[in-house]
């Protein structure tokens, strides 16, 4: 099993000092930055683009783990790639409105770690498929499109049914949990076999981030 993850989601930063944001959060411990990208279409919010995840990557040398909750996410792989991301995630829902298998090989030709992800009401069966083209399957805990919701504990089969598959085909894959994550549903997220911990508000909304990445591993 990988090492365990901690990537704050800076949608949940005070955008007014996102450069001491993401300052503060590698310094308080974080392993990833997670950059949640929405286009007002996919999910019903709009947060940042290419732009930002430059502006980001010029302040930290921390992987850049970028989240297309987005449309025809294949026409903006390579602007997140030359913005500086290390792994791109895309969705295999329909509505994402891509050829999912076809995306995940432009990722790996971009040079970036191949992310996929499905949301709450998508059957684990429909990213089975391409399970052994990714380097990271991100559950969701909540439906994408803000930071601050409630944990949704029946998300933990799927993180089974993942870890169930990794132990079968690829020890290196990354489970990522997204949206709720606090160190209570950290700790059920990794005794079902997430190693890696997106969180936004139980990071940054709190006085000490240090204390916070600490909590969210148990620590
Ligand atoms: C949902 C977003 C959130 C965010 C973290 O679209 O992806 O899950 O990353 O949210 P909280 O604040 O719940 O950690
Ligand atoms: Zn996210």
């Amino acid at each position: 099993m990988p090492q365990l993850i901690v990537a704050p989601s800076i949608l949940a930063a005070d955008f007014s000092r996102l450069g001491d944001e993401v300052h503060a959060a590698e310094a308080a411990g974080a392993d990833w930055i997670h950059c949640d990208i929405m286009d007002g279409h996919f999910v019903d919010n709009i947060s940042f683009g290419p732009a930002m995840v430059q502006t980001i990557r010029r302040q930290t040398k921390l992987p850049l783990d970028v989240h297309l909750m987005i449309q025809h996410p294949d026409h903006y792989v390579p602007r997140f790639a030359e913005a500086g991301a290390n792994s791109i995630t895309v969705h295999v829902e329909a509505e994402a409105e891509h050829d999912v298998a076809k995306t995940l090989q432009q990722i790996r030709a971009a040079g970036c770690g191949v992310g996929l992800t499905l949301n709450p009401a998508t059957p684990f069966s429909a990213i089975e498929p391409f399970l052994a083209e990714i380097d990271l399957l991100l559950i969701m805990t909540v439906h994408p499109g803000f930071g601050g919701q409630p944990f949704r504990s029946d998300m933990m089969a799927k993180v089974e049914q993942a870890a169930q598959w990794r132990l079968q085909h690829n020890e290196q894959l990354h489970i990522e949990v997204d949206g709720g994550i606090n160190p209570e549903t950290a700790a059920i997220s990794i005794e079902h076999g997430a190693n890696a911990l997106v969180a936004g508000t139980s990071i940054f909304h709190t006085k000490d981030y240090a204390a916070a990445i600490r909590a969210l591993r148990g620590g």
